[in-house]
């Protein structure tokens, strides 16, 4: 009875978080994108609405165009078919038109392109390298007495040891923990064959590439655990190999550093 009870309350909260909450995972039937946590992020999702606007456009100018034709030029309605064949007029604004469009689709594709490109002086950098099938973590701006760097592991966590709350396919055994309102530069490389560290919420997609090093970067507006997945196919167990970031204040993130230096 109170297992039942305490399991229809644990749904509840899901249900309110699901609400309420933001999304920083994939949900059942989602067709949108995750809530946006970067700067990044909101880029991209403004360039898809913008981008949108110019779709829906030509979509209802050219179904409409194309419904007109099939009506008046069907083969009852317009028994003499006109012998024109061009019109310079028409061929320069059915030309001009797309072209200036495209133009304006550039100007701010290109200014988010390389917004993407720029890493502002990174206070933190952390480099991760994509193995079969799982992903390690080094964070070696920090060295303990020894001189070793932060290096470890992340595992998905298996079906059978999910506890109730835990995202199947997506929870990892050690997260990756980075600080809110930083600047941070991510490494990213492979050990063995081609991985893509992607995670949606923060607008990152970087192929690990083994014997190569790609940087990215990320600026995270605000706490939270942020899910993605390796997004290139790299073998059999390509679907197991999640990536789970937790972003937490500095002070919290500075006292884990400590206690895993001191490990
Ligand atoms: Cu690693 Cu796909």
């Amino acid at each position: 009875m109170l297992n039942n009870l305490k399991l229809i309350f644990s749904l509840f909260l899901m249900f309110i978080a699901h609400v309420f909450g933001f999304s920083d995972a994939p949900e059942n039937w989602q067709l949108g994108f995750q809530d946006p946590a970067t700067p990044i992020m909101e880029g991209i999702i403004n360039l898809h609405h913008d981008l949108m606007y110019f779709i829906c456009v030509i979509f209802i100018f050219v179904s409409w165009m194309l419904s007109r034709t099939l009506w008046h030029f069907e083969k009852h309605q317009n028994i003499i078919p006109s012998s024109l064949t061009h019109g310079t007029l028409i061929e320069i604004i059915w030309t001009v038109t797309p072209a200036c469009i495209l133009l304006l689709i550039a100007i701010p594709s290109f200014s988010l392109l390389y917004a993407m490109d720029e890493i502002i002086s990174p206070a933190i950098t952390i480099k991760t390298l994509g193995h079969q099938w799982y992903w390690s973590y080094e964070y070696s701006d920090y060295l303990n007495d020894d001189g070793e760097s932060i290096m470890y592991d992340s595992y998905m966590v298996p079906e059978e040891d999910l506890i109730l709350g835990q995202l199947r396919l997506l929870e990892v055994d050690n997260r990756m923990i980075v600080p809110i309102n930083t600047h941070i530069r991510i490494i990213v490389s492979a050990a063995d064959v081609l991985h893509s560290w992607a995670i949606p919420s923060l607008g990152i997609k970087c192929d690990a590439i083994p014997g190569r090093l790609n940087q990215t970067s990320m600026f995270i507006k605000r706490e939270g655990v942020y899910y993605g997945q390796c997004s290139e196919i790299c073998g059999i167990n390509h679907g197991f190999m999640p990536i789970v970031i937790e972003a937490v204040k500095l002070p919290n993130y500075i006292t884990w550093i400590s206690n895993k230096l001191g490990e």
